[in-house]
């Protein structure tokens, strides 16, 4: 079915991103359901909304009556049964396969059996959800990064049973939303979360080998690389719990691929209770600024950190569109628009030129013998071919 703008959208899950998405929803005028199953949440939810939107009417960028349009537009409820006129569903809820099956199977029996249901889930696989539904050819992966309202990425991960209906039904109302969409294979990470894990794992490698300090490795892919932060101030944000999490999990769904091995320097933070930023320090210290020490910013070593990090980066991107997880346009966008790259990846491999980027891996696994430093085929083909990634026919 298409989704236009008189859509009914629902909402299950009223934290984090299920407030971020039941915004976005209102804001392009559909009416918003939203529900969630611990009493309270919804209140925060809706407090939290109207905090954020009253400080877009004092910045003056919405005034009153289009915050109060948003605002009445989403109705808060306690019972799943009031989903019954949504044609689509997007599932925010804990990330838990059995609380989100169970959660997919009471709205199955309650939505009209057009509707589209879309799960936000980041590491459990679209078929695992699916499989409780009747009609999976209606569900789909919606995955929105935080904050959904500012992050212009949307990955569309259709999984083995999704209609190609339902991809083109998801990917329009995105679409109408200003959002920019990538669609990914139902692999563990889909996009962003499986080719950025070289921006924290290699540079927690070279800095657990002393080649330089987080602050040198930091300036070096900022001042040299115009990332707008660096891998070990980005870890201490996102929280060392959260990102450790996360590097696990790609590391046991890929079957222990020394390509996506987790760091004991930061497995160590974790267990410190050192998270990072919430918790004032994890590579940094945020209660004593002082203690931080300055980045060495020699540029030969700078530049060899950058090319180091930034070969895996490709290395990993050019992997995705090898394994057929999207197109090269795809993965260039989703890292752009998904982690603020400063260039998409395999656009910069055209840039720097292909040879160059398998030389620095070639390097890299003839000083390791490392299976972790092997290069895609997709790499050397460009390399030995000198056909651009944006301009080859696959
Ligand atoms: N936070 C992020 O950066 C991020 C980014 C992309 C995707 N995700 C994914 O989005 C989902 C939600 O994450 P979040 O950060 O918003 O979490 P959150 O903890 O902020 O919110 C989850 C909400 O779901 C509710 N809930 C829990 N179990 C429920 C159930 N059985 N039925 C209904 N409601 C239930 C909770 O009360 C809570 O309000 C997860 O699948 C997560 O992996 C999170």
């Amino acid at each position: 079915m298409s989704l236009d703008k008189k859509a009914t959208a629902g909402v299950i899950g009223a934290g984090t991103m299920g407030t971020g998405i039941a915004q976005i929803a209102s804001t392009f005028g559909h009416t918003v359901f939203i529900y969630d199953a611990y009493p309270g949440q919804l209140e925060k939810s809706k407090e939290g909304l109207e905090k954020i939107l009253k400080r877009q009417v004092e910045k003056e960028r919405m005034t009153r009556s289009e915050v109060s349009g948003i605002l009445n537009r989403i109705h808060y409820v306690d019972h799943l049964t009031d989903f019954k006129k949504c044609d689509i569903v997007f599932e925010a809820i804990i990330e838990d396969l059995q609380a989100k099956k169970d959660q997919f199977a009471r709205l199955e029996a309650i939505v009209p059996k057009n509707c589209t249901l879309a799960t936000n889930t980041s590491s459990l696989s679209i078929a695992s959800i699916s499989s409780i539904l009747k009609k999976p050819e209606r569900f789909l992966g919606v995955h929105f990064f935080n904050p959904a309202p500012l992050m212009k990425l949307v990955e569309i991960i259709p999984g083995i049973s999704t209609a190609e209906s339902t991809v083109k039904a998801a990917k329009n109302i995105i679409d109408s939303w200003e959002k920019v969409t990538a669609v990914a294979k139902d692999t563990p990470g889909f996009i962003v979360n499986r080719v950025a894990r070289p921006f924290y794992g290699e540079a927690l490698r070279i800095y657990e080998e002393g080649i330089a300090d987080a602050p040198t490795i930091d300036w070096a892919m900022k001042e040299i690389g115009g990332f707008k932060m660096g891998p070990f101030e980005l870890m201490d944000l996102i929280g060392h719990d959260v990102n450790y999490k996360v590097t696990e999990s790609v590391f046991e769904a890929f079957y222990y691929d020394p390509r996506f091995k987790p760091s004991f320097a930061q497995k160590r933070l974790v267990e410190a209770g050192r998270l990072g930023k919430k918790s004032s320090s994890g590579f940094y210290d945020y209660k004593n600024l002082e203690n931080n020490s300055e980045p060495n910013t020699d540029k030969e070593l700078g530049q060899k950190i950058l090319n180091r990090i930034l070969a895996m980066l490709i290395n990993e991107a050019a992997d995705a569109v090898y394994m057929n997880i999207a197109t090269v346009q795809d993965v260039d966008l989703a890292m752009k628009y998904g982690v603020n790259y400063p260039k998409g990846l395999l656009e910069w491999c055209d840039d720097i030129g292909a040879r160059e980027v398998l030389n620095t891996i070639q390097d890299l696994k003839k000083t390791y013998s490392e299976d972790r430093y092997r290069p895609n085929p997709m790499l050397k083909k460009s390399a030995q071919s000198g056909i651009k990634f944006h301009n080859a026919q696959r």
